[in-house]
């Protein structure tokens, strides 16, 4: 008998862990996911902080075919003029403060970690990195060179040297940053440490001292941007800006991308001794930028980021339970905090059982993801936060 989809997959792809979801997704439309058997999901991770249009958006569809018809690759990054790139560092430039006007594309947002630090190293003369306690920011060599945590580390020794950490919001740890730093990189609002905003008084020192001692500010947007938090960009929330910017995920609208956006001044830095300093032969694919371009201005048109605080109050006045200790995030950035790892794992098994996707965190493993598409609607909402009791109620019991 032939192996089904299921089989072939643990057959013959690379495995990520022993526990694999293993839904066989066949179809995705607005908000739910369809499995083989037609049962729907509501989407509460989209993918992960991915698919913030919903899935199936018409008119990155209708752009994606027009491009595909002009033409798909030509050629590497940086030597042919195509108009989906062009437009896309045009609108993106656009939408952020003249410090940031250009944008050097790239398949994904560990791409994007990686051409930061060398452009920080480039432009400073200097090596030394600062990266945050529990940050993501990608599983390749240098980006996880940024990973604090020893189990990450200890598997891929020698990583990148000059690496130290600083505890996230907490000012005593700046005290790390010296002449001898490159650049620090933080997220605006720690994804994979549990959905943890910085603190405006964080930030701020953050920024001046890096000012003081000419390394340069990184902030990683990768998983934050694109309207998530209330803002296009959670910077946007504290008026502190970086020397560079990194976005990815969302940036897409479900095309695989990463961006680093910094000042033409610095960018530039690439072009010369050595000329090339930085290439990639897919980056800033003229069909995923045509997607990404369309998202953007979906994004705009819909006027999806309005509703987002509306929407994350829904959230949190509709998830009333004695097991959760607390809702932490921003926007449509939730993380639900359980008691343990185990009990957070059965709450998400039973939440797909009843038809709803989430998901925990990779440094926050009691955690429950809640970062849907930003076209979930109030309904839909309603319908989430019931799910996801019932699920809390099979593990922890009714509240009382
Ligand atoms: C904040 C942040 N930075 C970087 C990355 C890495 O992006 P990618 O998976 O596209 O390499 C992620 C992915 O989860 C992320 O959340």
């Amino acid at each position: 008998m032939k192996p089904n989809n299921r089989q072939l997959f643990l057959l013959h792809q690379a495995q990520t862990s022993e526990f694999p979801l293993l839904l066989e997704i066949v179809s995705a439309q607005g908000n739910y996911l369809i499995d083989v058997a037609g049962k729907k999901y509501l989407d509460l991770i989209s993918g992960i902080s991915v698919s913030h249009l919903g899935h199936g958006n018409e008119a990155v569809k209708r752009a994606v075919m027009h491009q595909m018809d002009a033409h798909m690759h030509v050629m590497v990054y940086g030597e042919f003029v195509q108009s989906p790139q062009t437009k896309l560092a045009e609108k993106l430039t656009s939408l952020l403060p003249p410090t940031l006007d250009a944008v050097y594309f790239l398949n994904s947002g560990a791409e994007a970690t990686d051409v930061a630090l060398k452009l920080a190293k480039r432009v400073t003369g200097k090596f030394e990195i600062l990266a945050c306690k529990k940050s993501y920011h990608g599983s390749t060599h240098a980006a996880l060179s940024l990973n604090s945590e020893e189990e990450y580390q200890q598997a891929y020794r020698p990583l990148l040297p000059g690496v130290d950490f600083i505890e996230f919001n907490n000012l005593d740890s700046l005290a790390l940053i010296t002449h001898k730093t490159a650049c620090v990189i933080v997220e605006v609002i720690r994804g994979e440490g549990g959905y943890i905003p910085a603190d405006i008084e964080f930030l701020s020192q953050l920024r001046e001292k890096c000012n003081q001692h000419c390394c340069l500010l990184i902030f990683d947007e990768i998983q934050s941007g694109m309207g998530k938090t209330g803002k296009m960009f959670a910077f946007e929330h504290y008026s502190i800006l970086p020397d560079i910017l990194l976005l990815g995920k969302a940036l897409g609208a479900g095309m695989p991308i990463g961006a680093v956006v910094s000042s033409k001044a610095m960018m530039s830095s690439f072009s010369h001794h050595p000329i090339l300093g930085h290439i990639t032969t897919f980056g800033g694919h003229p069909v995923v930028c045509a997607a990404a371009l369309a998202g953007i201005e979906e994004l705009l048109r819909l006027d999806l980021i309005k509703e987002v605080a509306k929407k994350e109050m829904l959230f949190r006045e509709n998830l009333p339970h004695q097991a959760i200790q607390k809702i932490d995030g921003m926007g449509l950035m939730l993380a639900v905090q359980l008691d343990s790892f185990e009990n957070t794992i059965k709450v998400i098994q039973y939440a797909i059982e009843g038809g709803l996707i989430s998901d925990w965190f990779l440094f926050a493993t009691n955690k429950i993801r809640i970062s849907p598409p930003l076209t979930i609607t109030e309904d839909e909402i309603m319908l989430a936060s019931k799910i996801l009791l019932m699920a809390i109620e099979k593990v922890y019991g009714v509240s009382v």
